[in-house]
């Protein structure tokens, strides 16, 4: 008999330059709204690396200096795994302007670790196909499968 199938959804989170040197305070953070990391690698992005990661946001008006701010120095990504955890994670992050977020979503990510608009701390994919490319981007064909041990997979 086929073992059914248990599938547990994927996010892609950054932890960018600006709150690098929070990481092990906003990995607390992560683990403790029960989030399990299943990957988690620090990287330096190219400025084309940049670039295409977020190829939806070419040609406006802060695209550039998004781009020279996600090359300027290491970022640690991870791929998250809970119960609905792409809006989980966006939830937990808040909008993307700390401003805005430090009045709407007090005690967010992002109010609490962001500066502006561009050096926001964090990131989190927005939706399924997003996190599908997100994560394959940062981290190829290798994400361990968040099953239990002889337990099939849907393929993400
Ligand atoms: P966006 O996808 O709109 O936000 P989010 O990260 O919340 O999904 O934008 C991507 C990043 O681009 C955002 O995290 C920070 C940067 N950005 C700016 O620098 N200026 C802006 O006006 C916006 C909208 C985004
Ligand atoms: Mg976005």
């Amino acid at each position: 008999m086929k073992p059914p199938q248990i599938y547990v959804e994927r996010t892609l989170a950054i932890i960018k330059p600006d709150a690098m040197n929070k990481a092990a305070e906003i990995e607390d953070i992560i683990l403790r709204n029960g989030f399990t990391i299943l990957q988690k690698r620090k990287v330096h992005l190219s400025p084309e690396q940049a670039s295409d990661f977020y190829v939806e946001h070419y040609g406006k008006m802060f695209f550039p200096s998004l781009v020279a701010y996600m090359s300027s120095s290491p970022i640690t990504v991870y791929v998250l795994a809970k119960d609905k955890a792409i809006s989980a994670w966006r939830e937990l992050i808040g909008p993307t302007n700390p401003f805005k977020a430090r009045e709407t979503h007090p005690g967010c990510l992002r109010d609490t670790y962001g500066k502006d608009q561009t050096r926001n701390a964090v990131h989190g994919s927005d939706s399924f196909i997003s996190a599908q490319r997100e994560i394959r981007f940062m981290f190829h064909d290798n994400v361990i499968e968040p099953i239990a041990a002889g337990q099939e997979c849907k393929d993400y």
